[in-house]
């Protein structure tokens, strides 16, 4: 079979892409490392003085029989030893060790040869890659890996578009560079292709269309929804329609479970005989679907490893990564080299299988947490049709809808506004003892100039208010207990009898 290349969408970049020229001095600092030159050319200071001899890291061991949260011991039989040294004694991408004499120096700034090799491998296995030419660089996480898409593909004025509800910090990012977030509506499945496809369908031709869609399929932040394989190949759908970009932002794809099973003992936690049958089972992903480049993909190693790694790493074709790669050049450079000596160092001795059988283990233990949460939300919040839970399927977040109009006070206190009542719950929780955080903190309400007509923006739920938990963050016990606190102060403000 002929794999394709992708298509050009350079269109697509912004007036500071299109006005970046390749730093002069990056072009010749693979040179650093070749034994037959001199090199006189670049501000590197000798590795010589950088402190650190040799970096020590311990390890649980594959296929970790005693839950990924066992400490190791030491011993051969559960803890991985890693030693990475500060002096290369091989050629970069040679030995699976990248040494400190070169992490820690300049140069490299698509990400070290071992820790891009591993993640290469890792995403072709996942996401079994449609077209020729894809590639992965290496990110200090998704947070900045936004930030570089944003200046990479927007300009002061453009609009992209993003679920109703979206992560605060990428909305917040936006808006701050002058990029209007339009908003798409969705439900518990996610993003709904049908209103994403109005939207563009009833576009003000008298606005710039928008260059792409910000989406976070999986445990969406902040809604907890994931969308589905056929939601996802919808929107590609669209998205080639009405040509624009995709950018899916999954921290939480490997955080999926089985779906929540009210009747404990009708739950059986699946098993996975081989990591193949893992994999099997995971969503489907945009750039999975994606033949033609049209997906730039944010992953990182924030929720399933640790977010001080400050690791991650973006998919997609060449053509786009070597624009992110021309502006790191000139921003973050390249992820810590502390940090892509220890993950690369440790992966690699894991191996790819490993990996996934440390994967397979955060599941089990997501799955836990999440059944934990949800039978205390059923168990605690007060059981009336104004309240609804969501189990999420996916991610660390329970959300806990309520229709506002339920409120006793309404149309008297409140004055029919939903945000008021909203308020007044966050604050009466928070005085309860628990942090559940309000919806709205999360709502992207961009417009574009001249606007969209007011039906793209007409949502069928207006005095639906929602209040997102997490059951990442805390043991069981205080899980328990901090849903119960919710709960007393949901029969409280609503004047439910208990
Ligand atoms: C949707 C989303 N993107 C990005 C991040 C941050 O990821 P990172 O730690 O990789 O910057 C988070 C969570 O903190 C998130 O929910």
């Amino acid at each position: 079979m002929t794999v394709m290349e992708s298509k050009d969408f350079s269109y697509f970049f912004s007036d500071e892409t299109n006005a970046r020229k390749p730093s002069p001095l990056k072009t010749c600092i693979h040179l650093f490392h070749d034994p037959n030159i001199v090199f006189l050319g670049g501000g590197l200071p000798m590795s010589k003085y950088f402190p650190w001899d040799n970096l020590q890291i311990e390890s649980p061991l594959p296929p970790f029989p005693k839950g990924i949260g066992a400490s190791p011991s030491g011993s051969k039989e559960d803890t991985c030893h890693v030693t990475v040294k500060k002096n290369e004694t091989t050629k970069a991408g040679e030995t699976n060790d990248i040494p400190l004499s070169r992490s820690l120096q300049y140069g490299f700034s698509q990400g070290q040869p071992e820790f891009l090799s591993f993640v290469r491998e890792h995403t072709d296995k996942i996401h079994k890659m449609q077209y020729a030419d894809w590639d992965v660089l290496a990110t200090a996480g998704n947070t900045s890996a936004w930030e570089s898409t944003l200046r990479v593909f927007c300009n002061r004025g453009d609009t992209i578009l993003a679920e109703r509800f979206s992560f605060s910090a990428s909305l917040y990012a936006a808006e701050a560079q002058g990029v209007n977030v339009f908003p798409v509506p969705l439900d518990e499945h996610g993003l709904i292709p049908e209103k994403l496809e109005e939207i563009l369908d009833n576009w003000n031709p008298e606005a710039a269309k928008p260059k792409f869609l910000y989406t976070i399929p999986t445990g969406q932040n902040p809604t907890g929804s994931s969308l589905s394989d056929d939601r996802k190949t919808q929107i590609y759908r669209i998205a080639q329609k009405h040509d624009f970009l995709i950018i899916e932002d999954e921290p939480y794809y490997f955080l999926q479970m089985d779906a929540y099973e009210q009747d404990k003992s009708r739950r059986v936690q699946k098993n996975f005989s081989t990591t193949e049958e893992f994999v099997a089972s995971m969503a489907k992903s945009f750039i999975s679907i994606d033949t033609e480049g049209r997906v730039v993909r944010l992953d990182s190693f924030s929720k399933v490893l640790g977010p001080g790694t400050r690791l991650g790493w973006i998919v997609g074709s060449k053509q786009i990564l070597d624009a992110y790669k021309m502006l790191h050049e000139m921003t973050i450079q390249n992820p810590s080299g502390f940090s892509q000596s220890i993950v690369a160092g440790t992966l690699n001795r894991w191996g790819q299988e490993g990996f996934l059988d440390w994967l397979i283990g955060l599941r089990r233990e997501y799955n836990e947490k999440r059944d934990a949460a949800i039978d205390a939300l059923y168990e605690y919040l007060p059981r009336s049709s104004f309240i609804n839970i969501n189990p999420p399927i996916a991610g660390m977040f329970f959300t806990v809808n309520i229709d506002a109009s339920a409120h006793p006070e309404f149309a008297t206190t409140y004055k029919s506004d939903p945000e008021l009542v909203e308020q007044a719950i966050y604050e009466k929780v928070v005085s309860s003892g628990v942090l559940v955080v309000p919806g709205k903190w999360f709502k992207s309400e961009g417009e574009t100039q001249p606007p969209q007509p007011a039906s793209s923006k007409a949502v069928s739920d207006p005095n639906n208010i929602f209040f997102r938990g997490t059951y990442a963050a805390v043991p069981l016990d205080k899980l328990r207990d901090g849903v119960r606190r919710l709960g007393d102060a949901l029969y409280e403000v609503f004047g439910v009898a208990k």
